[in-house]
């Protein structure tokens, strides 16, 4: 098996495991999920297919994909109450914030699917989240524009649905572009999973105490808000904006970005695995080209982009600490091109990132993993004794 390594048997309970469901290799800059290349993947699979490739562990037959689909449809209808619980929210309400909590609150109307343990409860309860987060994640965006909230189109695609359910404006007929369905099934794939990182982890462990899929999801979408991980994506654009603000001059942000005082680092650039390209940074980049050209969208900031990577690439900071861009630096700007604002790109994430959460957690599941407690070295005070509050 490509890239065995042998970890101690104290490892099992620490949170850290053995998966057979994605290999990185991250000097070499490989990403694969169940043995197949992400670039085959982004180019001949839809993210469906890929969907139920992590879960399942094999590219469906056409009925296995069709049933897979069905399936979901059937299951996509998000209870009207639900409703209620996002209009709570105000309007200002950060969608990740929002996501996460709906998420959860999803548990209150599926009451079944909270502690599964037979394969056919799980495969219930894994459909049911995947019906019906791409419906939450499109409400997030609703109730920012104060905009009524509906269930899926069934008649038309997972992806398809999912854009009409963000941007149909009410009592408009919305118009779908092949050509950014297409880009956005791209994107969702190549952000489907990533083996063991923040949110992943935090999904297994939350799973492992069987406390449920959904609740398990929730915590993972919360991991992956924070701007060190799938946040990123929107703090690049931020970055990128203030660059073009500034006059675009990128060596000002390189030498901010090296300053040790100065907590700011250069958002999308850097990986705790991968010391070479991010294979999917790549592949997103040259996405960005052709997909601003296919909407006839000009953006300067894929310019400032380009040029902030080429300027650091050739900065020795960051070529000794192999510090690349990642998968976060160029996706923001095709969700730009696509009319997605800022506030979503990290909503995106978590609907490309759901599947892999879902196999993860499956695959803990299964495997009946003990309880995750990673343990510590303690470096606090020995032993002494209580003092009376007058001789403290
Ligand atoms: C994702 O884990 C995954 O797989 C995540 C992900 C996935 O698909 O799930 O790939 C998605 O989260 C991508 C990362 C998105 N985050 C960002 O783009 C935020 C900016 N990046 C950095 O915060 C950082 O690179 C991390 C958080 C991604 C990684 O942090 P590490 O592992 O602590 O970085 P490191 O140990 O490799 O750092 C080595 C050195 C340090 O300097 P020295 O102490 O050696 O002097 O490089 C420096 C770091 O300070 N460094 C940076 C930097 N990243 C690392 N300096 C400036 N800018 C940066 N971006």
């Amino acid at each position: 098996k490509a890239g065995v390594i042998t970890l101690d048997p104290g490892f099992k309970n620490t949170g850290s495991c053995e998966s057979a469901i994605t290999f990185l290799d991250g000097e070499k800059g490989i990403l694969r999920y169940r043995g197949y290349s992400i670039e085959e993947l982004a180019e001949k699979a839809d993210f469906l297919e890929v969907v139920f490739l992590l879960i399942f562990g094999e590219l469906p037959s056409k009925d296995e994909l069709g049933k897979f689909k069905d399936d979901i449809k059937a299951q996509s209808e998000v209870n009207l109450d639900m409703k209620k619980v996002i209009k709570g929210f105000p309007s200002t309400a950060h969608p990740m914030g929002m996501l996460s909590s709906l998420t959860s609150a999803l548990i209150a109307f599926n009451p079944k699917s909270v502690n599964v343990d037979s394969e056919e409860d799980m495969y219930k309860a894994m459909v049911k989240i995947l019906a019906k987060f791409p419906t939450l994640a499109a409400w997030t965006l609703r109730r920012r524009n104060d905009q009524p909230l509906e269930n899926r189109d069934n008649n038309l695609g997972y992806v398809e649905s999912l854009l009409k359910m963000m941007f149909q404006k009410p009592g408009e007929e919305y118009k779908l572009n092949d050509k950014l369905v297409a880009a956005l099934d791209r994107l969702l794939i190549l952000h489907a999973d990533h083996e063991q990182n923040c949110s992943t982890s935090t999904v297994r462990i939350v799973g492992s105490s069987q406390a449920g899929l959904f609740a398990s999801i929730s915590a993972g979408v919360s991991a992956l808000w924070g701007p060190l991980h799938g946040g990123a994506n929107q703090a690049v654009i931020e970055m990128l904006e203030e660059i073009k603000a500034d006059g675009g001059d990128t060596s000002k942000f390189i030498a901010k970005a090296k300053d040790k005082e100065d907590p700011f680092r250069l958002m999308g650039f850097g990986h705790r695995v991968y010391k070479n390209f991010d294979p999917r940074a790549k592949i997103i980049k040259k996405a960005a080209d052709e997909v601003l050209a296919e909407l006839g969208v000009e953006d300067p900031i894929l310019d400032i982009a380009k040029s902030l990577e080429k300027a650091a690439l050739e900065d020795e900071y960051f070529v000794e600490r192999k510090l690349y861009p990642n998968v976060d630096f160029y996706s923001g700007i095709i969700y730009r091109a696509m009319g997605i604002p800022t506030e979503m790109f990290t909503v995106m994430f978590a609907v490309g990132r759901l599947p892999g959460w879902i196999a993860q957690w499956r695959e803990m599941r299964l495997g009946k993993e003990p309880i995750g407690r990673p343990r510590q070295v303690y470096i606090g005070e020995g032993l002494r004794g209580f003092k009376e509050i007058d001789n403290r």
